[in-house]
């Protein structure tokens, strides 16, 4: 089985789709024995560059990341993210895609939902490619960041959208920090698998960005589990190293030539 059908067929499956973030070949090959899907993010931009918002981010730079994180996939879904203002009308969605396409080797892309580009997203599918829709606190065209479905206007407009991506052809669907009675509801009514960050357990599958779950990033909203304190262990190990050179223990003998 192909991994978008078994993406797509994981409610028969009966577990939950496990997908995190990757932007470097060594961390993609750790992730790749656990993850169904390896997003290369544009939760780069602020992860890694430190950038204000994901809007900065430039398209090459993300390629040249997902190339390396291409290297040490082998099993997993590697999903690329499609940056913001690469995708804004039907002609620049293809040649923009369709570059990302042949430099990455990539399974399949995603696109933030803006509430109005599922025609573009439309035209992708039929011509073939695999595209993951991402509803609810979408940063790319969300200022702030606030909790998405709270209010019953909100919430028909998700249920909505959610429908029309579906309906356009994509073959999964994240969902944002979308209300818990509103991610269930929005999972129930779809056949295609929901994949939420911070959207409750009833979604189909989980996202988290890999260096907020181990405690790299600095952000910490409360939709992430810090499983470890990265930032922590590095903290002990340079300032051991910081120490081994003051005092002339590193290098040994053992370590020259
Ligand atoms: O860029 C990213 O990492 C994402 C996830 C948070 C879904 O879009």
């Amino acid at each position: 089985m192909s991994s978008i059908k078994k993406i797509k067929n994981i409610r028969n499956l009966k577990r939950k789709i496990v997908c995190l973030t990757a932007y470097s070949k060594p961390l993609a090959k750790i992730l790749d024995k656990y993850c169904d899907i390896i997003l290369m993010g544009d939760s780069v931009a602020t992860a890694f560059y430190g950038m204000k918002n994901t809007r900065e981010i430039k398209l090459d730079t993300m390629i040249n990341h997902a190339i390396s994180v291409r290297k040490s996939i082998k099993k997993s879904l590697l999903v690329f993210d499609m940056p913001f203002n690469t995708y804004r009308n039907i002609k620049e969605a293809k040649k923009n895609v369709k570059k990302v396409l042949l430099k990455t080797n990539c399974d399949a892309i995603k696109l933030e939902s803006n509430g109005k580009n599922f025609k573009i997203l439309k035209t992708l599918t039929n011509s073939g490619i695999k595209v993951m829709g991402h509803i609810g606190y979408t940063p790319q065209y969300k200022k702030n960041f606030s909790p998405q479905g709270l209010k019953h206007n909100e919430e028909i407009k998700l249920i909505n959208e959610a429908k029309n991506i579906e309906d356009a052809g994509a073959f999964a669907i994240v969902l944002e920090c979308v209300n818990v009675d509103l991610a269930k509801k929005i999972t129930k009514n779809l056949q295609i698998p929901t994949i939420g960050i911070g959207s409750s357990k009833y979604c189909d599958g989980q996202i988290l960005v890999l260096d907020d779950l181990i405690g790299l990033s600095g952000f910490y909203p409360k939709f992430v589990k810090k499983y470890i304190s990265l930032e922590k262990i590095l903290n002990k190990v340079i300032k051991k190293f910081r120490n081994d050179v003051i005092k002339n223990n590193f290098p040994k003998i053992s370590n020259t030539y």
